[in-house]
């Protein structure tokens, strides 16, 4: 299994991330991108990746795309640079906190679309309550050949169809699944079946069934990976390794 979007680098893991890595590589978790959210965040991502052999994702969430610098490209650039960087994420519209202005949150959104597509990295999209804007940009500045996943999807059949039919993109699917009142979900999940689905805890937040309301990890990634064998009717070894080798092909790993 790969665990598509973790935090591994939060402070929520300070007093025990060994084992927390230790624990996602014993339950069959063989790689974790630990995702950025702002500049510095992204820097402590890239560290903890260096040092517990996982990849990272540099970004700016649209909570703090209100504090983003003018020059995007040229605060990425050392970034970048570092090996264990893979995506560049995660970026969207969040209309339901509006912790930044909207207008921010394009602007920020966009300067890394383009950046993704002039390194020829996959973006890990982050939106909530802002579907219609944040499709308005995608047909703007997502081009064919570029790559992306939806991070925590969590729309329904239509929203799916038009990410995959679309755009191409890959569906993160993570704890969320596994509870009672994802009817939506679990119906979106199974109008677009097994190929662009991707599995993430996005840990420490949204633990699946049955760690709900604990701090989540990466090797609980495994529930949300059962939980999906039984919505879509397939075997959790199908599952397994067609997850992972979409996850693989999206941000290139070996
Ligand atoms: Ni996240």
């Amino acid at each position: 299994m790969i665990d598509s979007h973790a935090h591994v680098h939060d402070k929520a893991f300070d007093v025990d991330r060994a084992e927390v890595v230790a624990r996602a590589r014993a339950a069959g978790v063989d790689a974790m991108l630990t995702v950025g959210c702002d500049l510095a965040d992204s820097g402590r991502a890239i560290a903890c990746a260096r040092e517990y052999g996982l990849r990272a994702s540099v970004g700016i969430h649209p909570h703090e795309a209100k504090d983003a610098p003018e020059d995007l490209a040229a605060a990425f650039a050392p970034l970048l640079a570092d090996p264990a960087v893979a995506a560049i994420g995660e970026t969207g519209l969040d209309y339901y906190y509006d912790h930044s202005p909207r207008d921010a949150q394009a602007r920020v959104l966009r300067a890394q679309m383009r950046l993704a597509r002039e390194r020829d990295l996959p973006l890990i999209f982050h939106h909530r309550d802002a579907f219609d804007d944040f499709v308005a940009i995608l047909r703007d500045e997502f081009v064919p050949g570029m790559r992306g996943v939806i991070h925590c999807f969590t729309g329904d059949a239509e929203q799916a169809k038009i990410y995959v039919g679309e755009f191409d993109l890959k569906l993160g699917i993570g704890g969320v699944l596994t509870f009672k009142t994802a009817d939506g979900l679990r119906d979106a999940v199974r109008a677009v079946g097994l190929a662009p689905l991707i599995l993430e805890t996005d840990c420490p937040y949204l633990a699946p069934i049955p760690h709900r309301g604990k701090r989540n990890e990466p090797a609980f990634v495994a529930a949300t990976a059962a939980k999906l064998a039984e919505v879509l009717g397939e075997p959790l070894v199908a599952v397994t390794a067609g997850t992972a080798a979409a996850a693989r092909d999206l941000f290139r790993l070996p």
